[in-house]
């Protein structure tokens, strides 16, 4: 039996619990192993909530248990994530984490303390909540020189723009609801100021490029200066105004990054993604233009993208059996049809 620890019983901490036990019979058939939940780590008390045998306080009881195998970082913040995330891996525990801070700030570190160590760190859930992006960044799409990534990266803010441009809703209100919705980072000032979607590009890009693109490094631009005289003006212009997140190569090898309110013209593909979704469009050499788009914040987006993570923390032990399934001798597949 695998044991697995999450640091953090926030919105996503308790998204990753959901999922995990909703779901936990096909991931550990995919997965090759079974797998528990042992330790759950948050300094708040949770009363009367399932699995509270599992709460612990003291990070140590994680660090040196040797039957975790991999550990969840959903605490967010760099402080104390950076130096327990780097204490597990050093002790030989692979960790998985949706902390775009942790990542934007320390990725190229932790990863190679993770290479040092053989185990993984991986953070698909860094990015775009639910949408795969970062897997096929460096898997699927690894055949091609990337040389461009541009995108709505931010789903509190493109939720609050999407309020003020459909409904007329303010400021305010548009952000207070997406707070109640829990798509806001604790300090929403994360999101409106523009750091968030700014620490999300830098990913994409030290991913795509393969150089540590650092946040401090990026023109970075929010929605706080905003107003809906500004949102009608886009809209007698023939467009909305979206919170666009932007990495290129440029001919000299370098890498050019920024993060700032947009027109989108009504004729473009990002002009119609509304609410919490985000979209991400991936210019490779040899694909062209791919687009990812989905649910890019919320709690069971995000924990899908974490558990999937520990799947593949706990895979990477028992290569390619997600590549397996049961024969059918009977051939008893029902042919379905489409009314149109
Ligand atoms: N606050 C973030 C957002 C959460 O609104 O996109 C997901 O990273």
């Amino acid at each position: 039996m695998l044991k697995i620890a999450v640091m953090g019983h926030g919105v996503v901490g308790s998204g990753v619990l959901e999922v995990f036990y909703k779901n936990r019979a096909a991931m550990e058939r995919k997965a090759g192993t079974e797998m528990d939940i042992k330790y759950v780590l948050d300094l708040r008390d949770f009363p009367g909530l399932p699995y509270s045998d599992k709460f612990i306080k003291d990070f140590e009881l994680i660090a040196n248990d040797p039957e975790i195998r991999v550990v969840v970082e959903v605490m967010g913040g760099l402080d104390p994530a950076f130096s327990y995330v780097k204490r597990c891996l050093e002790a030989g525990k692979s960790v998985v984490t949706s902390n775009k801070e942790l990542v934007a700030a320390k990725g190229a570190e932790l990863l190679r303390v993770a290479n040092e160590h053989d185990v993984n760190f991986f953070f698909e859930a860094s990015v775009g909540g639910g949408i795969p992006i970062i897997r096929p960044l460096h898997a699927c799409l690894v055949a091609n020189q990337i040389d461009e990534i541009a995108g709505i990266l931010n789903g509190t803010t493109n939720f609050i723009l999407t309020k003020m441009i459909r409904e007329g809703m303010s400021f305010d209100d548009a952000l207070a609801l997406a707070q109640q919705l829990g798509y806001a980072e604790r300090n929403p000032a994360a999101d409106v100021e523009g750091f968030d979607a700014c620490r999300k590009i830098c990913i994409l890009a030290s991913l795509a490029f393969g150089r540590h693109v650092y946040p401090e490094e990026v023109h970075t631009e929010g929605i706080t200066q905003l107003t809906l005289e500004d949102v009608e003006y886009a809209r007698a212009w023939g467009g909305v105004i979206k919170l666009i997140g932007r990495a290129k190569r440029l001919p000299s090898g370098k890498v050019e990054a920024m993060v700032s309110p947009a027109l989108v013209g009504n004729d473009s593909q990002l002009a119609s993604v509304d609410d919490v979704f985000n979209a991400v469009l991936v210019r490779g050499d040899a694909t062209g233009d791919v687009v990812f788009y989905g649910k890019g914040a919320g709690k069971l987006p995000t924990a899908s993208a974490v558990v999937a993570d520990v799947v593949d923390a706990v895979k990477a032990q028992h290569s390619s059996t997600s590549l397996r399934w049961e024969d059918n001798p009977a051939h008893d597949t029902v042919q379905g049809y489409f009314d149109n």
